[in-house]
């Protein structure tokens, strides 16, 4: 039996910002420097319909941008979406609109994604009235509906953003994703801006819905307890590339990049059967705009050897159920491909 086809499709995904020089919008004057932040760099993945995809990495490590850069709310320089087959390119513009008709994000700040002047069912409606989702008519109706959908009052729908409550305004932030019917949502840490209790609310509304409409999720978040029991499977961000990336379960019990071992070590309930013994991370991420020579993270892995610093980046590798980017095996400590 072949796979089903996925409904995302990411191929050595590329995102570079400017930093710094002297230039005008679009032009560079060569030498005056400029430097670039390589935020997202070759990143491959994929998402299957109805599965749930995690994303963990420390801050700054490109999360955001790469969940951006997926729904081309952020240019990229080299490599390839793919949507439901369609290659999206903003060449074509209609391949995006196909997108953004199908694929939406929720982002972190509740109250910075709603504009404050509308009330929220205006802010509800005026996506229904964008993508053409029902007729004029049959707004309100939906409206309501959709309201409903996220546990809230249709009563509510007069109220400006300012006076709804950090979750309430999150679920006007969930009911606007929901509103085009998406196949796809990132959630951009949709709840680190809430309160514990409502953070488990809002989760649990995503992932009833989520079940219940057979969306893709790609769930973007710094809370490796909450990834581990949403997501099937999850990628290890450092530094732009993808470190590890594999089956929540396998990643989390075994971890095997010294990266993701580093980052669960850091909360150390996350799993009482991890095979492994805590490491601890040493230091600051390197500066996105100085990246070191080798593996990008040598000069913090307790494990670094010569080739780590002197050789090429190490890329993605299958070891089990999972892929990870290290030129050793970090389960018995031996180099790729060398018996233990
Ligand atoms: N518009 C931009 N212009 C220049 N640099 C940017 C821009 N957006 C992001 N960056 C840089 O790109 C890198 C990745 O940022 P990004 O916001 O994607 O990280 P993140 O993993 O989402 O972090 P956090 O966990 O703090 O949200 C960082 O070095 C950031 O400073
Ligand atoms: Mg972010």
């Amino acid at each position: 039996m072949t796979a089903p086809l996925p409904l995302l499709n990411v191929r050595d995904l590329e995102v570079r910002f400017r930093s710094g020089g002297i230039g005008l919008p679009g032009i560079t004057l060569p030498g005056l420097g400029v430097r670039y932040v390589n935020a997202v760099n070759q990143v491959s993945l994929s998402v299957a319909p109805g599965e749930t995809l995690g994303i963990v990495g420390e801050s700054g490590c490109g999360k955001s941008t790469l969940g951006r850069a997926i729904l081309q709310l952020v240019d990229s320089q080299a490599g390839e979406v793919r949507f439901d087959g369609d290659l999206i390119s903003t060449r074509d513009k209609a391949s995006i609109a196909k997108l953004r008709g199908r694929a939406a994000m929720i982002f972190q700040d509740p109250y910075a994604s709603l504009n404050p002047k509308l009330d929220v069912g205006e802010a509800v409606a005026e996506v229904l009235r964008v993508h053409r989702k029902v007729a004029p008519d049959a707004i309100p109706a939906r409206v309501a509906e959709l309201l409903r959908l996220v546990g809230l009052s249709p009563d509510l729908a007069r109220r400006k953003p300012h006076q709804l409550s950090g979750g309430q305004c999150q679920r006007i932030g969930i009911a606007r994703a929901l509103a085009i019917e998406p196949s796809l949502i990132i959630a951009d840490e949709c709840v680190a801006a809430l309160d514990v209790s409502i953070q488990a609310q809002i989760l649990n509304l995503l992932m009833e819905l989520q079940r219940r409409m057979n969306l893709s999720l790609i769930f973007i978040s710094h809370d490796l307890g909450v990834v581990r029991h949403l997501c099937r499977r999850v990628a290890v961000m450092y530094l732009g590339r993808i470190v590890e990336l594999g089956p929540a379960d396998e990643v989390f019990a075994a971890p095997k990049h010294p990266y993701t071992r580093a980052l669960l070590a850091a909360v150390p309930d996350i799993d009482p059967d991890r095979v492994l013994a805590p490491a601890q991370l040493r230091g600051e991420p390197p500066s996105p705009l100085d990246l070191p020579a080798g593996c990008p993270f040598h000069p913090r892995c307790p494990h670094a050897q010569d080739i780590c610093a002197q050789g090429a980046t190490p890329q993605l590798r299958s070891v089990g159920d999972a892929q990870v980017a290290c030129h050793f095996d970090l389960l018995s400590m031996t180099k790729q491909g060398e018996e233990p």
